[in-house]
């Protein structure tokens, strides 16, 4: 018998009773894809997937996206983007290390940005008995419907840019501070000029309509926006850090905390996410995650 509980007060359910490992039937996986837009956040639990089921479960939303970092595809799998911290025989990170260290939505760079992402927990780092690594998630359409009118008619028309560029550079200067704080120097592979010229800038709206839910919601993060089109920097800065401080504010929160087995997705369309980071080797953090393609932005 299917269940969803919802958990936070805007978004994040856990759905039980359901195995992910097995085909589903069309009235559960309507009512699965239901509970999913009603709650931004849906997380089942105990899960035992391969990679193939994975795939085939998230491909029911759509089609898959093969991440730009192909170096952390999957072998076998170029749906699969590996989230990792372990390391390979040359020292370097077997998948995407950082990924979720500002507050985002995935892929809100492409002309297509993601419409949800899923996230399989194969190991989570725990020390004392705690597990580590937990993931945030902020609601974008509680936060635009929380607005002041004023505040909703000024952003009404604006655009911003999400940058993949603008993001690399970002992490990398967060990288080179957390390293001179005496952080572990993470062995990166270097994008190549195909890879960057690959994901080109894109101008969006900041007013968001949901292709599924029609709801609205706010689509700027701090990860990928570089500045709000039209403005002088000194107002788009300021504009963007005002929207952003908004957006995460606890009430419009759910913190996920892990455990292996768990398959977690998101609405790219209705949250931003970020990882928390308390955590390092010999702690080892392993997800698989598969991507949906979604519309572009309206
Ligand atoms: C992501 O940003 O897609 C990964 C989030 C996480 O590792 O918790």
């Amino acid at each position: 018998m299917i269940s969803i509980n919802r958990i936070g007060k805007h978004l994040g359910a856990e759905i039980s009773g359901v195995d992910l490992s097995r085909p589903l039937d069309d009235n559960t996986f309507s009512r699965i894809a239901k509970a999913f837009f009603d709650n931004e956040v849906v997380f089942f639990r105990n899960q035992k997937i391969a990679p193939e089921q994975h795939i085939a479960f998230t491909k029911r939303f759509g089609e898959l996206e093969q991440h730009v970092r192909k170096e952390h595809r999957l072998g076998g799998y170029p749906e699969i983007l590996i989230v990792s911290n372990i390391l390979n025989d040359q020292g370097k990170t077997i998948g995407v290390e950082d990924a979720g260290r500002f507050w985002h939505s995935d892929l809100s760079y492409k002309q297509t940005p993601s419409l949800l992402s899923a996230l399989y927990a194969l190991e989570v780092p725990v020390k004392d008995g705690r597990v580590l690594g937990n993931t945030s998630f902020a609601s974008t359409t509680a936060a635009y419907e929380a607005l002041p009118d004023d505040m909703k008619r000024r952003l009404q028309g604006l655009k911003n840019v999400h940058s993949y560029r603008y993001y690399r550079g970002k992490n990398v200067q967060a990288q080179k501070a957390e390293q001179a704080r005496g952080a572990r120097v993470v062995q990166e592979h270097a994008l190549t000029p195909e890879q960057l010229s690959s994901v080109p800038d894109s101008e969006v709206p900041i007013v968001r309509t949901h292709p599924v839910t029609g709801r609205k919601g706010l689509f700027i993060n701090e990860a990928h926006t570089s500045h709000i089109v039209g403005l002088p920097k000194v107002e788009s800065d300021a504009l963007l850090s005002e929207i952003c401080a908004h957006i995460i504010q606890p009430e419009f929160r759910y913190e996920h905390h892990w455990r292996a087995g768990d398959l977690l997705m998101w609405d790219n369309c209705a949250v931003q996410h970020k990882a928390n980071f308390d955590y390092d080797l010999p702690l080892r953090r392993l997800m698989y995650r598969t991507t949906v393609r979604g519309s572009a932005p309206y």
